[in-house]
């Protein structure tokens, strides 16, 4: 029996993915391999809607590609590649394009912060139409489930919504997907800042915590996040965002309640707590940081694994996108 279809990408917008990429999206992947067939892409156009150094972006690219990898993504089981080495990604954009409405696409909250964040003079027509994109990457596949943090869902829903568009304009074409978007881990704050979604592109890197960055200086960061005078360790979204968001980590890291680590730390401070919280997000991330930078030492093997990737993504494209340009009345060269 064939397996379903499962899309999902991040940006190579940092030297570093980041805790939140890890438990709102990595530990997904990995987790729902076996049961799909996926593709995971390093969504490098995505990336150049805002701008970029190119030598540093090639990089960065490499550099997610490893995380992925090192976190545990098997490029012999899933399909893991770097989107700008399939076309079809933009050439079905183009053509997603030409179905959305401009006020659709103004709706979009990530365009608006951005934007607002850039001002319009910076802002790209790119930025704009990202969203127009991303719904390519996820259709050309023919995607059931897109596995995301929280802040991706309004980005597939607009998928969803152009998905049936097409398909009742110019007949069944393609898979209308689904999000699969975890609970509370679906969205982890800056520790600095906890009421902001942490970022990989974050403006101050106190409060984010890179995979690869020197366990040291992971380990300061978590001592030294904002919590509150209360001194109890209780989840309570409203009023402790800072000490609910260190659980939701620990619980997610862990595989525990959230309830059991409370016990666990009944009657004991924070500093206790974030000792605990330290060790397990140390445990954690050493591993996957050692095999990522050994996977970085080889460059070559690692483009060769990518490149072999990317010629199973376009085979598995070219099919969808053959079939859009038929049902479009694009005359195909005979
Ligand atoms: P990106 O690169 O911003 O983030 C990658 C993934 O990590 C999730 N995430 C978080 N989850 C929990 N807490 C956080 N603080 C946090 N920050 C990020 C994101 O939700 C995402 O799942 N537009 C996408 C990339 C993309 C894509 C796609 C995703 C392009 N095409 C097709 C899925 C399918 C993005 O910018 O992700």
């Amino acid at each position: 029996m064939t397996k379903p279809r499962l899309f999902s990408g991040m940006q190579p917008s940092a030297d570093s993915l980041q805790i939140g990429n890890y438990i709102g999206a990595l530990m997904q992947w990995r987790g729902m391999q076996d049961d799909y067939d996926a593709f995971f892409t390093v969504v490098d156009l995505h990336a150049i809607t805002v701008p970029q150094d190119p030598a540093r972006l090639r990089e960065k690219t490499r550099r997610t590609a490893a995380q992925y990898i090192a976190a545990g993504v098997e490029p012999s089981r899933s399909t893991l590649y770097v989107q700008s080495q399939v076309p079809a990604h933009a050439e079905l954009a183009w053509i997603l394009s030409t179905i959305t409405g401009f006020g659709e696409a103004s709706r979009m909250t990530q365009f608006k912060d951005k934007s607002q964040r850039y001002g319009s003079d910076q802002t790209s027509v790119g930025l704009f139409t990202y969203p127009v994109l991303m719904a390519a990457d996820i259709l050309l596949f023919q995607a059931e489930a897109v596995p995301v943090g929280d802040d991706q869902k309004q980005h597939v829903e607009l998928t969803r919504n152009l998905a049936e568009r097409f398909n009742s304009r110019f007949g069944e074409t393609f898979t209308v997907p689904k999000p699969v978007i975890q609970g509370e881990t679906a969205r982890i704050y800056d520790l600095q800042e906890p009421t902001a979604k942490m970022s990989k592109s974050a403006d101050s890197q106190a409060g984010v915590l890179y995979l690869l960055d020197d366990i040291n200086v992971t380990a300061k960061k978590v001592m030294r996040a904002v919590t509150d005078s209360e001194g109890v360790v209780r989840y309570d979204r409203a009023e402790k965002p800072g000490v609910s968001n260190l659980l939701t980590i620990y619980a997610a890291l862990s595989g525990r309640e959230i309830s059991s680590i409370e016990d666990e730390y009944a009657g004991r401070g924070y500093g206790d707590f974030k000792k605990g919280l330290r060790d397990v997000i140390v445990a954690e991330f050493e591993p996957v940081r050692a095999r990522a930078l050994e996977l970085l030492e080889d460059t070559a093997e690692l483009d060769r694994v990518l490149s072999a990737n990317a010629d199973r993504a376009s085979e598995a494209a070219e099919e969808t996108l053959s079939a859009v340009y038929e049902r479009v009345g694009l005359l195909r060269r005979g």
